[in-house]
C-alpha cells in the first residue's frame, strides 16, 4: 500500500453526525420470529438490539445535516460527496445524487461499495480529493441492510441493522493533516462466503467470514500501523467494524490493544455496515473519549472481502 507523499495536502474532521432509524428491534422480538434466545446472542455476537427502518437517502441526510451543522460552514461550500452503501434505494442514480440535493449541495456526488470496509475507503478516497485540490469534502456511510436481511433465517437477522454516520473534512493548509497512514484491501475469491444476489437477501458462512475477518483485520491495521510508523500501543482509541464483538476481542488480542480502547455501540446497533465504524467513532468524540492529538485507529472488513484501516492524527498533525 502506497505511503502517504511528504508535504500532501492534508484534511482534518471538523463536523460529525449520525442517524438512527426510530424502531427497536431486540433480541427479545427475534425470539418471536425464529428459534433463537437473547442469551445466545449476546453470548456469540454482543448485540441486544438493532435499529431497523428509514432509508439510504434518509438517514444519510439526517447524519450529513448533523456533521455540516457541527462544522459550521454554508452547504455550498462543499466541494464533493462521497457516499459508501451496499444497500442504495435505487439501482440508478447513486443514493448521493438526492443526498446532495435535498442538503443543497452543489458540487459533485457519488457513492461507492465496498460493503462494512465502505466508510473507512470512503475516508481515504475523501483525503485523495483534498490531496488534488477539494477543500470540504462530506464523506457519509449508510447502510439498511433490514432490506436484505430474511428475517426469517437466524445465522443473518441476529446482525445486521440500520443506521448512517457522516463526517466533514477540511483541508488543512500547514500540511500537516489528520491521516498518517492507510491500507486498502480486498480478496474476490472469498466472494461466496458473503454475498446478496441482486434483489436477493444476503448468505453467509458465518464461521469462514468469523475466522477471515480477523485475520484481515489485523493484516490491514498491521500495515497501516507499520507505514506510520507507530506501535500499538501508543494508540489511543480503536475503531473497528462493528460485526461481532467476539470478532473485535480477538483483533484486538492479535494486534496487542486492549478492549478498553475499543469504540463499540453493536450492542444496541447490531452491524450497519457502512455506517458501523462513523457510529461508533461519533459516538467516542460525542462522550469526550478522543482527545486532541490522540491516534485513532479505524479498522473494518466486509463483503468481498475488504478490508480497510486508517490510522488519524486527531485534530491534525500540527507543524
Ligand atoms: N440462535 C440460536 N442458536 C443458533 C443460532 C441462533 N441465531 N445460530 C446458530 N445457532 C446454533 C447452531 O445451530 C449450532 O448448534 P449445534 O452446536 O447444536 O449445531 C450452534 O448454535 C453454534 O452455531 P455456529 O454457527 O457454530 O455459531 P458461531 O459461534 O459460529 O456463531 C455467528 C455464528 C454467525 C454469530 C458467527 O459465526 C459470526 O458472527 N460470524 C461472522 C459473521 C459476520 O461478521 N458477518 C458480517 C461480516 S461484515
Amino acid at each position: 500500500m502506497p505511503k502517504i507523499p511528504a508535504g500532501v495536502r492534508g484534511a482534518v474532521i471538523t463536523g460529525w453526525g449520525s442517524a438512527l432509524p426510530p424502531k427497536v428491534l431486540t433480541n427479545h422480538d427475534l425470539e418471536q420470529m425464529f428459534d433463537t434466545s437473547d442469551e445466545w446472542i449476546v453470548e456469540r455476537t454482543g448485540i441486544r438490539e438493532r435499529r431497523v427502518g428509514g432509508t439510504t437517502v434518509g438517514l444519510s441526510i439526517e447524519s450529513g445535516r448533523r456533521a455540516i451543522e457541527m462544522a459550521g460552514i454554508d452547504p455550498l461550500e462543499i466541494d464533493a460527496l462521497v457516499l459508501s452503501t451496499t444497500t442504495p434505494d435505487r439501482a440508478v442514480p447513486a443514493s448521493s445524487a438526492a443526498v446532495q440535493h435535498e442538503l443543497g449541495l452543489r458540487c459533485g456526488a457519488f457513492d461507492i461499495n465496498a460493503a462494512c470496509s465502505g466508510f473507512t475507503y470512503g475516508l481515504v478516497v475523501s483525503h485523495g480529493l483534498i490531496a488534488m485540490g477539494s477543500k470540504k469534502v462530506l464523506c457519509i456511510g449508510t447502510d439498511c441492510l433490514s432490506k436484505i436481511t430474511d428475517w426469517t433465517d437466524r445465522n443473518t437477522a441476529i446482525l445486521f441493522a440500520d443506521g448512517s454516520g457522516a463526517i466533514v473534512l477540511e483541508s488543512v493548509d500547514h500540511g500537516g493533516g489528520q491521516l498518517l497512514g492507510w491500507d486498502l484491501d480486498a480478496d474476490g475469491s472469498a466472494e461466496r462466503f458473503l454475498f446478496a444476489e441482486v434483489g436477493g437477501f444476503v448468505q453467509m458462512e458465518g464461521k469462514e467470514v468469523f475466522r477471515r475477518a480477523v485475520r484481515i483485520m489485523v493484516d490491514s491495521a498491521t500495515k497501516t500501523l507499520n507505514h506510520a510508523g507507530v506501535s500499538a500501543d501508543e494508540i489511543a482509541m480503536v475503531v473497528p467494524h462493528q460485526a461481532n464483538i467476539r470478532i473485535i476481542e480477538s483483533a484486538c488480542a492479535k494486534l496487542g490493544i486492549p478492549m478498553e480502547k475499543a469504540a463499540t455501540v453493536l450492542h444496541y446497533t447490531g452491524n450497519t455496515s457502512s455506517a458501523s465504524i462513523p457510529l461508533a467513532m461519533n459516538e467516542a468524540l460525542d462522550a469526550g473519549r478522543i482527545k486532541h492529538g490522540d491516534l485513532v485507529l479505524l479498522v473494518g472488513f466486509g463483503a468481498g472481502m475488504t478490508a480497510a484501516s486508517a490510522l488519524l492524527r486527531w485534530g491534525g498533525d500540527e507543524q
